[in-house]
């Protein structure tokens, strides 16, 4: 068999390429989300180490015993922890201070690191990384070293804000290594996941599709126990049953085909016997005159037979030609072509307003209200009405009778081809077909009662309402 290259989307619209991006842009955001935190613990951080080395470079002085050091060591001191001022608070009331050779100076921040809560710190981050220009930081907090010294500390940001903006380099460049890293292995998982049994599943219903018939073996056998394995054995077995399907219908429709062939040459030869009987109708043997209208009736019912099998087994319905149809002067036709069977006072009750009109086959339409009205009248109505309901769907054709409802095997077998007679001599085809047209042209045709007081046949005629009436 020859299977058409599958036309899968190109790389770039596929499900991959969108995984792709979908997988590094959630890294990414997820990144970002850690990022504004751990900016703000690195900026603590570095502050705290300050107050740490300040507190350091400022025992120097505790080691003389006037508080006093030499003015070069002092300024390499402050040189070394990157302060302009430290200041010493201890537990004891005691203070220190050094200060080199800075002049007097404006602080433009303060900032108590004992007292700075998380939203706080997350918007000190954010305010160093934006400002334009240094500014004079005065930073106060308990010193790491000891926790009953306050360490007091007058730096330049500059320098944080150029740490900061170093590690948020390195932060950047580590994010897209991950998301990087995610997204192959995403890639990859899904490739094998999910990829590959899709196009393969895709494969299959090109080759399904091009050849219904022929064997696809590789589905069914899939021991996955997820949606994917669901799918693939859902997809092998609707394949087999369609396929068990199209095996029938291609026997049923040979079988058609040599019925109607029979059907067609019976109804010829049933001519000629009818043909016969009516002359044998005018026999000089009193006998024989008296068998013909049997004889005839059972012919007549054969040609009928025929007929109504002829007309299931031609292919389908035929194609409705839509009209506008006068409804009531239509069920009036209708009634008419039943004189026969409402003879002895029976009454064909036709209640449509005179204005109502639909769009439908005609044709099929007095044939199908043909087939209602006979099957009530056939099973012993005394009243058929017609009458007409607008609903929001289109319009619906009522047929009520006051016969004495369907039998079960017909309700059992409603509207099933040959097997929902219950009646000598019925075909079980008349319902069968009327649905099937009404079905052909967007409507349908459904029981909607059925009682020991009568029965209930409802035609909906979808779209069929006309111009307004
Ligand atoms: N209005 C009705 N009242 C009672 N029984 C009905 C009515 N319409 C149909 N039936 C039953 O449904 C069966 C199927 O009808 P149909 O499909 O027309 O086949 P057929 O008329 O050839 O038997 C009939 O045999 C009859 O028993
Ligand atoms: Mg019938």
């Amino acid at each position: 068999m020859k299977v058409e290259a599958v036309k899968l989307p190109t790389f770039g619209r596929g499900l991959s390429a969108r995984v792709l991006l979908l997988t590094i842009l959630f890294v990414l955001v997820s990144e970002v989300l850690i990022y504004a935190p751990s900016i703000a613990r690195f900026r603590l951080d570095w502050l705290e180490e300050k107050l740490n080395t300040a507190h350091l470079a400022i025992l120097a002085l505790e080691a003389t015993p006037d508080y006093m050091i030499d003015p070069e060591l002092e300024i390499r001191l402050l040189d070394h922890v990157g302060a302009r001022i430290i200041g010493l608070r201890g537990s004891d009331g005691k203070n220190l201070i050094m200060r080199g050779t800075t002049p007097p100076l404006l602080v433009d921040v303060t900032v108590d690191l004992s007292d700075r809560g998380f939203v706080q710190l997350l918007e000190d981050g954010v305010d160093t990384l934006v400002q334009p220009r240094n500014r004079v930081l005065r930073v106060k907090g308990y010193s790491p070293r000891a926790a009953d010294v306050v360490v007091d500390v007058v730096l330049d940001e500059w320098p944080l804000r150029q740490a900061m903006i170093a590690y948020s380099w390195r932060v950047l460049g580590l994010s897209v290594v991950i998301s990087l890293i995610t997204a192959a292995l995403v890639f990859g998982a899904l490739q094998w996941l999910i990829i590959r049994p899709m196009r393969r599943l895709t494969g299959g219903m090109v080759a399904f599709r091009q050849d219904p018939e022929a064997m696809l073996g590789e589905f069914g056998a899939t021991t996955r126990g997820d949606e994917i394995g669901v799918a693939e054995r859902e997809f092998a077995e609707m394949h087999t049953n369609v396929r068990q399907a199209l095996q029938q219908k291609a026997r049923l429709a040979a079988l058609g085909t040599a019925v109607s062939k029979i059907n067609h040459d019976l109804r010829g030869i049933l001519a000629t016997a009818r043909l016969i009987t009516d002359r044998l109708a005018e026999s000089d043997n009193p006998d024989v005159r008296k068998a013909a209208p049997a004889l005839l009736r059972s012919l007549d019912r054969a040609v009928d037979l025929c007929s109504d099998t002829l007309n299931f087994t031609r292919e389908g319905p035929p194609k409705p030609a839509f009209q506008i149809v006068q409804l009531k002067e239509l069920i009036d036709e209708v009634g008419e072509s039943l004189a026969k069977l409402l003879a002895g006072g029976k009454v064909w009750s036709n209640t449509v307003p005179e204005t109502a009109t639909v769009r439908a086959d005609r044709g099929q339409l007095y044939r199908i209200l043909r087939n209602l009205g006979e099957n009530a009248l056939q099973m012993g109505a005394h009243t058929v009405t017609l009458n007409a309901v607008d609903n929001p769907e289109g319009i619906e054709i009522r047929v009520s009778d006051d016969g004495p409802g369907l039998p079960p095997k017909a309700v059992e077998n409603l509207f099933v081809p040959f097997k929902g007679s219950a009646r000598a001599g019925g075909t079980g085809l008349g319902l069968a077909i009327a649905r099937e047209l009404m079905r052909g042209q967007g409507g349908d045709l459904r029981l909607l009662r059925s009682e020991a007081g009568g029965a209930v046949f409802a035609i909906d005629l979808a779209n069929g309402r006309s111009q307004p009436h």
